[in-house]
């Protein structure tokens, strides 16, 4: 299949219309979008990035009218976020409508609704016929791509179309919700932190996978993610580690000695922004082993080390 570049919301929207799948920037990650009254395309996207049937996708919106399209009931938890955050990157889990297909939700009665705020994703979407459902934009297990160049990587001659925006300003994925239930509980962690959260909804509870055995409210969490193929090994600033030949390093301290290749960040925004392009970098360089500073779990820390141990595998 021929993947087609474009600039233009309206060639991308023109693909995804009649029945394509089209990648498309968000201020979070790029999104592989099929529209949600396109069954076949829905198929499609599953196939192109390898994902499990069982693994719902997010649905996303370009305004508060087309809540409606999505989910059957908004309770005032879901009110007051939406209110607060709403466009932006937050994902809420809401009660699905019966219009929402089975594929999209994998079989679950609950969907997830993103309005994304990034001016060209608006655009797309505006000119989408339909709600767009759409996975992070990269070969499952990968790192998400922050980049159209990225995407392209990934998945040119797999997919009908990429939107070519700017680079990802987040650069992690949305903070995810749950809004369906009598407690809001915290899925994934964001940009839209815990404490803002909190700020809100002060009885949010936060997603603790402490068994095995049960399943795990956000299907998504139990396969392995955002992993480069190098290790990834964490490092304290405070110790001394023997480094190995073909190392890399990312954080906001000094790197260790003897890192072929490092990424020093000012703070946690351009930690976030930067860390699955680096990554994606890294691999690109043949790098070995990844050693990353693990950030402390509160604010925007809270998510990069959630991606930071998922890559690593501990998660
Ligand atoms: O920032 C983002 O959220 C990006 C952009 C493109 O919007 N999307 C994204 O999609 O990260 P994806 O498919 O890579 O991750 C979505 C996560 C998965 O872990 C999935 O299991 C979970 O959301 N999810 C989707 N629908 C759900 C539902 N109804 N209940 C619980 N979890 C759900
Ligand atoms: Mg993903």
């Amino acid at each position: 299949m021929q993947t087609a570049l474009t600039d233009s919301t309206e060639i991308a929207a023109d693909f995804l219309n009649s029945g394509g799948v089209v990648a498309f920037p968000t201020e979070t990650v790029y999104g592989l979008g099929a529209g949600i009254c396109h069954p076949e395309a829905i198929s499609k996207v599953f196939r192109a990035k390898g994902r499990p049937g069982d693994n719902p996708l997010i649905v996303h919106i370009y305004c508060l009218e087309q809540l409606a399209d999505v989910a059957a009931e908004i309770n005032s938890d879901a009110r007051l976020l939406i209110e607060r955050f709403f466009p932006g990157p937050l994902t809420l889990v809401l009660k699905k409508n019966p219009c929402v297909p089975d594929s999209v939700t994998a079989g679950l009665e609950t969907v997830g609704v993103r309005c994304p705020a990034n001016p060209v994703a608006q655009e797309f979407l505006s000119r989408c016929s339909c709600p767009v459902a759409a996975p992070s934009a990269n070969l499952s297990g990968l790192p998400s791509a922050t980049s159209w160049e990225s995407v392209y990587e990934d998945l040119n001659g797999k997919i009908d179309c990429v939107l070519r925006g700017k680079p990802s300003t987040i650069g992690l994925e949305s903070t995810i919700v749950e809004c369906s239930g009598s407690v809001p509980i915290l899925l994934r962690a964001g940009a839209i932190t815990l404490e803002q959260l909190q700020a809100v909804l002060p009885e949010i509870r936060v997603n603790a996978v402490t068994d095995e055995r049960e399943a795990p409210k956000s299907p998504g969490l139990k396969y392995p993610h955002y992993a480069p193929k190098a290790s990834i090994l964490f490092y304290n600033a405070n110790e001394t580690v023997a480094i190995g030949p073909s190392s890399a390093y990312i954080g906001l301290s000094d790197p260790p000695e003897g890192v072929s290749l490092f990424r020093i960040c000012l703070n946690l925004e351009e930690f976030g922004r930067e860390l699955f392009r680096f990554f994606r970098y890294c691999d690109a360089q043949c790098i070995k082993v990844i050693y990353c500073e693990l950030p402390a779990d509160t604010g925007l820390g809270r998510a990069i080390r959630d991606r930071l141990l998922r890559a690593s595998g501990r998660h």
